[in-house]
């Protein structure tokens, strides 16, 4: 009993581990999570990226061990990058049927039949300017580019991608891919879209990674401002109209305010994508010995199921996965 005024008493249910765990609302499993993996060409390249320590270029016999393991951890899906030797104007890497991303598709679906293959797709990585889409008068012209994402979309289908993510920011992509994959029969591959895509800082060291970096201006006329949030509604809305059947909002952790708006709004699965420069932050930080790496990766991600992810994309999928077995 107590002679103050009546007060409510929250620490009831936070008494012991047993009780909370009794009373915890988001729970993570090694299901909400997708492993983003670069694709290079040559035999046994296993490149480490500088700015992103723990995180490799992989050639394709290279990859064929790293699936291995990435399925015994349990990891139920990849997203493929690729990082191809020759680029041109028009990213011609993206879409022939011996492109990068295709064969390492063929790989993977050889050693791991069950792991779900989700192909990125984009054309920064084969592009020798560096831009998403093709150039026509130092503009990127979202029409044509169009044209050769549906080609690239298909052509990844065709390789044995389980799931197309589309994440070039033109507008009218969820449309024209969906009718191409449908008219290629396959209508039965559903798109990821990267419905909600910031132009940010935070996609720095995924550039090293890729080799993707525009040579000349920036990727503000197609990906966000990262001050808008009605746009973001905008967006989603249209992917979801268009036939998308997932949505991605990326970045993360700065913006799980537009995670939970796109989670009220629709109701299909929403993908938070933990991009580079949140992993190497948060690495580089572990690293010095200034953070608990597992609890506070671990409370990062709670945080981004608890705003409304139903999936989270992150480089730290390897190691989130093996601190979940040992809980
Ligand atoms: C390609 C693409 C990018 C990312 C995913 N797909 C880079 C960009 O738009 O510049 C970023 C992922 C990350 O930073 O982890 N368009």
């Amino acid at each position: 009993m107590t002679d103050l005024v009546p007060f409510k008493r929250h620490r009831r249910l936070r008494s012991s581990e047993a009780m909370r765990q009794l009373v915890r609302e988001t729970v993570l499993t090694v299901d909400d999570f997708i492993y983003p993996l670069f694709i290079t060409e040559g035999d046994n390249v296993k490149n480490e990226v500088p700015s992103m320590p723990g995180v490799y270029q992989l050639s394709l016999d290279q990859l064929e061990k790293e699936i291995i393991v990435i399925d015994e951890l349990g990891i139920k899906a990849v997203m493929l990058f690729g990082v191809p030797h020759e680029k041109d104007d028009v990213g011609t890497g993206a879409y022939i049927d011996d492109g990068i991303v295709q064969e390492a598709t063929r790989v993977i679906k050889r050693a791991v039949p069950n792991m779900l293959v989700v192909a990125d797709t984009c054309l920064c990585e084969y592009t020798e300017h560096g831009h998403c889409g093709v150039i026509h008068e130092k503009e990127v012209d979202n029409d044509a580019s169009l044209k050769l994402l549906a080609k690239t979309a298909v052509s990844q289908a065709e390789a044995g991608a389980d799931i197309i993510a589309p994440s070039n920011m033109m507008d009218g992509f969820v449309a024209v891919i969906r009718e191409a994959l449908d008219r290629a029969g396959f209508e039965q591959i559903p798109i990821m879209s990267y419905a909600v895509k910031y132009a940010s800082s935070f996609y720095g060291p995924f550039r090293d990674a890729a080799d993707s970096t525009p040579q000349f201006g920036d990727r503000k006329t197609y990906q966000m401002d990262p001050a808008n949030r009605r746009e973001a509604l905008k967006e989603a809305d249209t992917d979801v109209e268009e036939g998308a059947d997932m949505v991605i909002v990326k970045p993360a952790l700065s913006y799980l305010d537009i995670v939970r708006e796109v989670k009220n709004r629709t109701n299909i699965p929403v993908v938070a994508y933990n991009v580079s420069g949140e992993y190497s932050m948060v690495k580089a930080a572990a690293i010095n010995g200034w953070i608990d790496e597992e609890s506070l990766v671990l409370e990062m991600f709670t945080s981004m199921k608890r705003a409304g992810a139903d999936l989270i994309l992150t480089y730290y999928a390897k190691e989130v996965a093996a601190w979940l077995q040992n809980k």
